[in-house]
């Protein structure tokens, strides 16, 4: 990128960091505005746009927005906003994080990032050292609970990591895929696996570690879609410990739930949409009896997974001209984990993370067009 319209945030210099939002649909009202909200003594929402000129009206209206525009190229060149927000559907991310950057704006985009590896490159293109940098939904790794667990993998305290379970077992009705988006390669980018377990591969990789090997097998079960509502996966981890990663949208009784067995000690978290520390559970193995030093394994706060904490360590990034984190290398690594967990599942082959390139079909897709679900 050249070095056309970059502005500086505003943060750094005590005023507030305007932000736009585009999408004024489900995550937008349930979880962006109200942590825009909760942050509003460091930021300012002053536009938000929608194709959906209705709903920027109802939605502006309800949150007391004045900028109200048809497109992110329209509210960005009205407001040139420090960040932008954007809760579009998948297939709308690429050019809209393009055009933020572009722009001079900051973006935090809700997941999956974009629909393939070589869009997430492109857009890091665009990006500029000191900022602004395009950031990535992914806010179970936030929490309290997520940190704690992280600083102990890194110091050895609980021994090596051997064994982990990564579920995401969700219910979601064939109600679910009436919304046209959902259920298609070419708009929500892939099933499941890119939709819902995002979340728990996201901390789960984050907690682990680079992955070395992964074995998959993806079905479509009973949903009338393109994509897989179930996928299953064997990972090995360059620290030597094994997961397994189960993501589903067929299972009645819901849980989003990570299970790590140390040398030491068993953690878990169990939750649905998020967590905070008594979701956490820390169990010493049976040789471990000193209850004071059991105890000091947890966390000292309690810092629920959110979007409110993720965008408040995102502005502390902003105002020091960092590259946040879920962002670049560390945002894209989870993406990369999902194309070759479908790869793998699509070809029958175990995919080595050190042969990846950067070309083949999953880098510029998520999935073969020749390959059907529900057919072999
Ligand atoms: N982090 C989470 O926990 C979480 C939860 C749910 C959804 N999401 C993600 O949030 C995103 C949005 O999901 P949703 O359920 O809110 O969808 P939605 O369909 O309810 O809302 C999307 C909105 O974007 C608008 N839109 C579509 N294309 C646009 C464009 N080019 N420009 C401007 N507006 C456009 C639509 O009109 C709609 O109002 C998806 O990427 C989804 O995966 C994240």
């Amino acid at each position: 990128m050249t070095a056309e319209t970059v502005t500086t945030p505003a943060s750094g210099t005590g005023e507030k960091v305007r932000v736009g939002l585009i999408g004024a649909g489900g995550i937008a009202g349930i979880a962006h505005l109200p942590t825009l909200k909760a942050h509003q003594d460091r930021v300012e929402v002053v536009g938000i746009a929608d194709l959906d000129a209705d709903r920027v009206t109802q939605v502006a209206d309800e949150w007391g927005i004045a900028g109200r525009y048809g497109s992110a190229e329209e509210l960005l060149e009205a407001q040139r906003p420090d960040l932008l927000v954007i809760c579009t559907p998948p297939v709308a991310h690429k050019d809209a994080v393009i055009a933020g950057l572009k722009a001079g704006a900051w973006v935090w985009c809700e997941k999956p990032p974009v629909l393939t590896l070589a869009e997430y490159d492109q857009v890091a293109s665009y990006e500029q050292e000191g900022g602004p940098y395009a950031s990535y939904v992914f806010q179970h790794r936030f929490g309290s609970g997520a940190k704690r667990l992280r600083e102990h993998v890194e110091a050895g305290t609980l021994g090596r990591p051997l064994v982990a379970l990564c579920n995401t077992l969700w219910f979601r009705p064939h109600s679910y895929y009436e919304v046209p988006w959902r259920g298609k390669w070419e708009t929500e980018g892939g099933g499941p696996a890119m939709g819902h377990g995002i979340h728990q591969i996201d901390l789960l990789l984050e907690i682990l570690g680079p992955w070395e090997e992964i074995t998959a097998r993806a079905e479509v079960l009973d949903r009338k879609i393109e994509t897989e509502d179930f996928s299953t996966a064997i990972v090995k981890f360059a620290n030597g410990a094994v997961a397994t990663v189960v993501t589903s949208v067929v299972s009645p009784r819901e849980v989003s739930y990570l299970r790590f067995d140390f040398q030491d000690a068993t953690v878990e978290v169990e939750h649905l949409y998020g967590y905070d520390n008594n979701s956490w559970r820390w169990t010493p193995a049976p040789h471990k009896e000193d209850i004071a030093e059991v105890e000091s394994w947890k966390p000292a706060d309690n810092v629920p997974s959110s979007h409110k904490q993720q965008l408040a360590e995102l502005l502390d990034s902003m105002a020091a001209g960092a590259r946040p984190r879920a962002s670049g290398e560390d945002g894209r690594r989870t993406l990369e984990f999902i194309a070759a967990l479908y790869q793998s599942a699509e070809t029958g082959q175990t995919i080595r993370r050190a042969e990846l390139t950067r070309e083949g079909t999953y880098y510029h897709g998520m999935h073969d067009n020749t390959y059907v679900y529900g057919k072999k």
